[in-house]
């Protein structure tokens, strides 16, 4: 089959990576893909986010199957688009996707479905919500409502910056995504992310990862995009996973379906865990970036077959076959990220790599400019490793690191600490 994968980043590339090693994969174009995805793959120039130019390319292209990567497009309704051209589509439609594009819908759905979440209140003006904080005083968390490229969410350790961050989010530092807030009481505990494919009321959850938001050795540093993940994470065991897909993930696809807006995809599962119990932080409507790069090392060529009977609705039948392995993923990023860097740069030593199904560099930012690989994103890099075990796994990433001549590049070299 003909297969298009929407997005540009790491996550597609890994995508791309195992969708190839699927032999009822034929022809396989990624748009507008990247350096790293036009060695397994055609790459595109499409705009992803127009649902109308989606469909004409997969027609002019006899396309089968459509992955969405990226938020943006499904929150745009390209899925919605394919489906409605009789289309085979992996991503939720515009009205599911609101579990990522608001805080405030998920809150609500997890209070119709009685899921253990953060209390919080709601607010679209500047002084109650203060008054609201300072009522119940820090640690607090300060949240714009809609979708802001992973920056909306303000972890407060004091008042001042609570009432600073309402500030900032009704003084439009994030657009429109802020005319709306959501304040919710600090939960303690330790984070993972569940990712769970969901089709209606059928779920298979596929695999559980931990991402490392600081930029610095020891959680140091600002906050980034992920620097690294790991999978699986021991903070999920399987009696955390049996609790939240009990709990959680089964009541609120439930309410989404009682509503009339079946979710179809992946679900991504942000949860924290105190003591056994987990609570949900957020839900993303796709994969996580880099978590998806571990989950698909791990998963291989069956994440095709998973998400074409999570698309086709056949969920209910479809079953993991789990090896007994771990994988991690290293970000190299360009110096300066989070903040400025400078593009451009020159990435030597890949092409001595030996790249198969225990060791990978999937490209994030990267451009082909003649015989160089040069950096054109803040995270550039995902060298991503399998092993039996973890510290196996991290090993051989770190072996690659050190074989990439980047001297603008940096990454973390503590990456799987917690679980090692
Ligand atoms: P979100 O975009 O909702 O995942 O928030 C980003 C990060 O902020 C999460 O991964 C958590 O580390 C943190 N966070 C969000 N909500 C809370 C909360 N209620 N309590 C503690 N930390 C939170
Ligand atoms: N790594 C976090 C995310 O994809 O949102």
């Amino acid at each position: 089959m003909n297969i298009l994968i929407l997005g540009s980043g790491g996550r597609e590339h890994s995508l791309a990576w195992a969708v190839k090693q699927n032999p009822k994969c034929d022809r396989l174009i990624a748009a507008p893909g990247n350096a790293g995805i036009a060695d397994i793959a055609e790459c595109a120039a499409l705009d992803i986010l127009d649902g109308d130019a989606v469909v004409t390319f997969a027609a002019e292209n006899a396309v089968d199957f459509v992955i969405v990567g990226p938020e943006a497009p499904l929150a745009a309704g390209v899925a919605d688009a394919c489906r409605a051209a009789g289309l085979s589509v992996f991503g939720p439609s515009a009205a599911a996707a609101k579990l990522e594009a608001s805080k405030s819908f998920t809150k609500a759905i997890c209070d119709a479905a009685n899921a253990p979440t953060a209390a919080y209140a709601r607010f679209t003006e500047a002084a109650p919500a203060k008054d609201y904080i300072k009522a119940q005083g820090a640690p607090i968390v300060v949240k714009a409502d809609g979708l802001a490229a992973g920056k909306g969410v303000i972890v407060a350790m004091t008042e001042a910056e609570a009432l600073d961050a309402i500030d900032d989010m009704f003084g439009g530092e994030f657009g429109a995504a802020g005319a709306e807030v959501v304040i919710e009481e600090f939960m303690e505990g330790e984070e993972g992310s569940l990712f769970v494919l969901v089709d209606g009321d059928d779920v298979l959850p596929v695999g559980t990862a931990q991402d490392h938001k600081r930029v610095g050795d020891g959680d140091t540093g600002p906050n980034t995009g992920g620097m690294g993940a790991y999978s699986p994470a021991p903070v999920l065991s399987d009696a955390v996973v049996q609790k939240a897909m009990d709990e959680i993930v089964r009541p609120t696809m439930r309410e989404m379906v009682r509503l009339g807006m079946p979710y179809s995809g992946v679900l991504y599962v942000g949860l924290m865990i105190k003591d056994g119990q987990p609570r949900l932080v957020e839900y993303n409507v796709r994969f996580g970036d880099p978590e998806c790069q571990v989950l698909m090392m791990r998963l291989g060529a069956q994440a095709l077959d998973l998400m074409l009977a999570c698309a086709e609705g056949r969920l209910g039948n479809a079953q993991v076959a789990w090896a007994d392995d771990h994988a991690i993923t290293v970000v190299m990023a360009a110096d300066g990220y989070p903040g400025a860097y400078k593009k451009g740069t020159e990435i030597g030593g890949l092409s001595d790599l030996a790249e198969d199904s225990f060791n990978m560099v999937f490209h994030a930012g990267t451009a082909q400019d003649g015989a160089r690989i040069t950096a054109v994103g803040g995270r550039v890099l995902n060298v991503t490793a399998r092993g039996a075990s973890l510290s196996e796994a991290r090993d051989r990433a770190y072996a690659m690191i050190d074989r990439i001549d980047w001297p603008e590049g940096f990454c973390r070299r503590d990456i799987g600490w917690r679980a090692l």
